[in-house]
């Protein structure tokens, strides 16, 4: 970003000792650090990317913060996506300036974010949330970032439905999401993508069965694993602990069409032959 800096406007913090920290630019305010004050009006006005000092000449680099970033510093009533899956999802969906998508729940904000990042700045993102608390801090979380303006936020149990028609895409981050199959199936266009986060493999096979049971094709199954390295060169190697497990992903698209005979387990002859067989 090579603009100036502006009121409410996110800014990544690092000491020299490389913490890190996240604010948002106001008038006035001061950032208290253990090396002394940073004035926010020290940081408005002028580009990131940049050295600042503290009121004690102490040096701060003042970043830009990547989507990632903001994803992991978002205040939380509930587990957020990931950055790893975040963005998989996005090219999953298939979602890019313009395109229209619905997401539930809510949650904290952090897959809104990574969706409006994604379709901005002439798409849109409906966002639903059963629990208005929740979906208050998530609107507290992106209040003054540029995206907000294609967001549109919902408080309701998507048991009712969605609002929106023929949209491109419908991701579900919910216990439950094969309970809302047919609501997906009503606002999705022809073609549309569907995609689900569970963390067990219990839920991804009830989504499973009631995808193919509706008429989805394309089904897929997923999980992604991200495993981080020393960035130390003459001993590079991988950092001792890993988030072993964030949630499985699933995918499918809607054809309208339920009894297609594009939908239902694909296998190999061999292993046809053999379920034959079995049942
Ligand atoms: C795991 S959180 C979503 C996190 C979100 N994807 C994020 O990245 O911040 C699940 C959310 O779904 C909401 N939820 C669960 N069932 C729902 C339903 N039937 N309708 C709307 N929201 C629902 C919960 O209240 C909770 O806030």
């Amino acid at each position: 970003m090579s603009r100036p800096a502006r009121v409410g406007d996110p800014v990544l913090l690092i000491s020299p000792d490389r913490k890190t920290r996240l604010v948002y630019l106001e008038e006035g305010k001061q950032v208290q650090t253990h090396h002394g004050v940073i004035p926010h009006d020290a940081l408005l006005g002028a580009p990131l990317g940049r050295v600042v000092h503290t009121h004690k000449g102490i040096p701060y680099l003042a970043l830009e913060p990547s989507t990632a970033d903001l994803l992991q510093y978002l205040k939380r009533r509930t587990q957020i996506v990931f950055p790893k899956d975040a963005a998989y999802i996005v090219m999953r969906l298939n979602l890019y300036a313009g395109r229209r998508v619905i997401e539930a729940g809510t949650g904290s904000g952090g897959l809104t974010l990574a969706f409006a990042r994604a379709v901005y700045p002439d798409g849109h993102v409906y966002t639903y949330e059963a629990r208005p608390e929740h979906q208050a801090l998530a609107r507290k979380n992106l209040a003054t970032l540029d995206v907000n303006a294609c967001i549109t936020w919902h408080v309701r149990d998507i048991q009712e439905g969605f609002e929106e028609r023929d949209v491109d895409a419908v991701f579900l981050d919910v216990r439950t999401p094969w309970e809302y199959l047919a609501q997906v199936r009503d606002a999705l266009t022809m073609g549309g993508h569907f995609g689900a986060l569970v963390p067990t493999t219990n839920q991804v096979a009830q989504v499973v069965d009631a995808l193919y049971k509706m008429g989805f094709v394309m089904v897929t199954v997923e999980e992604l694993l991200l495993r981080a390295y020393k960035p130390v060169p003459e001993r590079l190697r991988p950092e001792d602990r890993m988030v072993a497990h964030t949630g499985y992903l699933i995918f499918a698209r809607w054809v309208g069409e339920e009894g297609t005979p594009w939908s239902g387990p694909h296998l190999r002859p061999v292993a046809a032959r053999k379920a034959a067989e079995r049942s």
